[in-house]
């Protein structure tokens, strides 16, 4: 097996001097390829951080990070994005959508970004949006869906570009029961199909969904649960 996430004694320190925080403190994790794993933890305990590094939204203080194999450590902005839009879909709590566009709109962004052209950017799209339920919702804008429909076409924009991981930081967290059922129903099909799946979550429950749970204390992973 390959690892397709393999993070070395990873630091992330916000600040300098008195003011300095110090989020993550020598972390070490190892995913390997078509894992689902649920990261739990304290709030400030550095899961956030953690996750926009593996994301390639953010870079560390020091320590190696290697994604899919390669040695992301010596990568400016330009080819941490480049990489990010190749292998990562990302989901946050908040889903992030562009406001006065439609849910075809937003899942096409990467692909706009990526290159592609516009009539497969299409049917990626409309492929993408019937995967997570929304093919009669394709022309509403975000201020038009429900919260639950809104993750939904988040995650459609998280997988459009067929990435090799998909990132979910809270993504139940701003959802009612029935709308985190079935946003943890398409996350669940995703690792079905071969994705690697990692989720940060506060509750049990949610991280059933998982193969394992990794414990993040103080900027370290604590125990590993199976
Ligand atoms: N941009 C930033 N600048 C300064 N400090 C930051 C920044 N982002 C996070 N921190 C600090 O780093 C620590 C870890 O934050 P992080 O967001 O990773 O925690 P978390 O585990 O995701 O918490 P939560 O469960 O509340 O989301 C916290 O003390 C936080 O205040
Ligand atoms: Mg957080």
């Amino acid at each position: 097996m390959s690892p397709v996430i393999e993070v070395r004694n990873l630091r992330k320190t916000y600040g300098a001097g008195d003011t300095a925080v110090h989020a993550l403190r020598g972390l070490d994790l190892t995913v390997e390829k078509g894992e689902y794993i649920a990261i739990m933890g304290a709030s400030g305990s550095g899961k956030s951080t953690l996750l926009n590094i593996l994301g390639c939204l953010d870079i560390p203080t020091s320590g190696t990070y290697l994604l899919d194999g390669i040695d992301t450590s010596d990568f400016d902005e330009e080819q941490l994005s480049l990489l990010r839009n190749r292998k990562i879909g990302f989901v946050f709590q908040s889903f992030n959508l562009v406001p006065r566009t439609t849910a075809l709109a937003n899942v096409e962004l990467p692909l706009v970004y990526a290159g592609v052209r516009r009539a497969q950017r299409r049917e990626r799209a409309l492929a993408a949006l019937d995967l997570v339920g929304l093919k009669d919702r394709t022309h509403h804008r975000p201020n038009e869906l429900s919260g639950g429909q809104q993750q939904r076409v988040a995650i459609a924009r998280a997988l459009v570009t067929s990435p090799a991981i998909v990132l979910a930081d809270e993504p139940t967290g701003n959802l009612d029961t029935d709308s985190s059922r079935e946003v943890l129903a398409i996350l669940d099909r995703l690792h079905a199909s071969g994705r690697t799946v990692v989720l940060i979550t506060h509750e049990d429950e949610v991280a059933a969904h998982a193969m394992r749970t990794v414990r993040v204390v103080d900027g370290r992973v604590a125990g590993v649960l199976v």
